[in-house]
């Protein structure tokens, strides 16, 4: 019979995420970039570690995703790989590496899977991917998919508000999740659309969907660590809840720290040799 311990401490993999979604289970998907913090995530138990483009924000300071090259990619993926033990580690696919066509697409995940050791990778659209997503699964790599809010399309649409509120729009993305389903990505991310529109995503195909400003009817749930944790202080979308203030929290230490050099109180006697 299988312990709590035990399952807590199972390396998750997509047939185990499949299992979850048929048993009603959620899974927790939080972001990381680096060592420390994915050894953090990992101990804490999430069920996936993805290491998202979000890296051109948050690490990087872009405002938007797509300067961040595959090579920054495979550098964050391969950080955080080297501290995982149990979570699936999702990589995103960064703008310009795959859109050129499938051979490009597959080149960049075999990149990807072959220098940073994750386990999958994930990449934003519909349709236009599929011939895409077909030859990257041809090579053994678990594809995730990302509808709705696709951040690397931002000059295309001009604002992050929420996507699909349009009939016509709703009916294009259901059919893309399906199409998704059927070639064999393993997840779908759902990003900042219609709570009711992604329960009937989530209803209309077999694989887990994952949402980030998506309401609670889908498989898992997906947050960018530095917003949940409040380390970045300019973004505040009615979806994020924030766990903790760190900004604030990392500020006061650093100003304790700069004090007590400042007043020769560090280091003190059991500070030194
Ligand atoms: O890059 C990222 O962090 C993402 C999540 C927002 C889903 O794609």
């Amino acid at each position: 019979m299988s312990t709590h311990k035990e399952f807590n401490y199972r390396k998750i993999t997509t047939y185990i995420l499949q299992e979850m979604k048929n048993k009603g289970e959620k899974i927790a998907i939080l972001t990381a970039y680096d060592y420390s913090t994915a050894k953090i995530l990992d101990e804490a138990g999430v069920d996936v570690i993805l290491v998202g483009d979000s890296a051109a924000n948050v690490m990087a300071g872009y405002e938007t995703t797509l300067p961040i090259t595959l090579n920054e990619m495979i550098y964050h993926a391969s950080s955080v790989v080297r501290a995982v033990k149990r979570a699936l580690v999702v990589v995103d696919l960064p703008f310009g590496t795959y859109q050129g066509n499938s051979k490009e697409a597959l080149h960049s995940a075999i990149r990807i899977m072959k220098e940073s050791g994750a386990n999958a990778i994930k990449i934003e659209g519909g349709k236009e991917i599929v011939e895409s997503v077909e030859r990257i699964l041809s090579a053994g790599i678990p594809v995730m998919g990302h509808l709705g809010l696709t951040p690397q399309s931002i000059n295309k649409f001009g604002t992050y508000t929420v996507r699909a509120k349009e009939e016509k729009e709703a009916a294009k993305l259901i059919a893309n999740a399906k199409l998704l389903d059927e070639t064999g990505c393993f997840g779908i991310v759902l990003e900042k659309i219609p709570a009711k529109l992604a329960g009937q995503v989530t209803n209309s195909v077999s694989i887990p969907t994952i949402g980030i400003g998506a309401g609670g009817e889908v498989d898992g749930q997906v947050l960018v660590l530095h917003d949940m944790l409040g380390i970045s202080q300019d973004f505040s979308p009615r979806f994020l809840r924030r766990y903790l203030n760190l900004f604030e929290e990392i500020k006061g230490a650093v100003q304790d720290y700069i004090k007590d050099v400042r007043s020769e109180d560090f280091p003190n006697e059991q500070e030194q040799y």
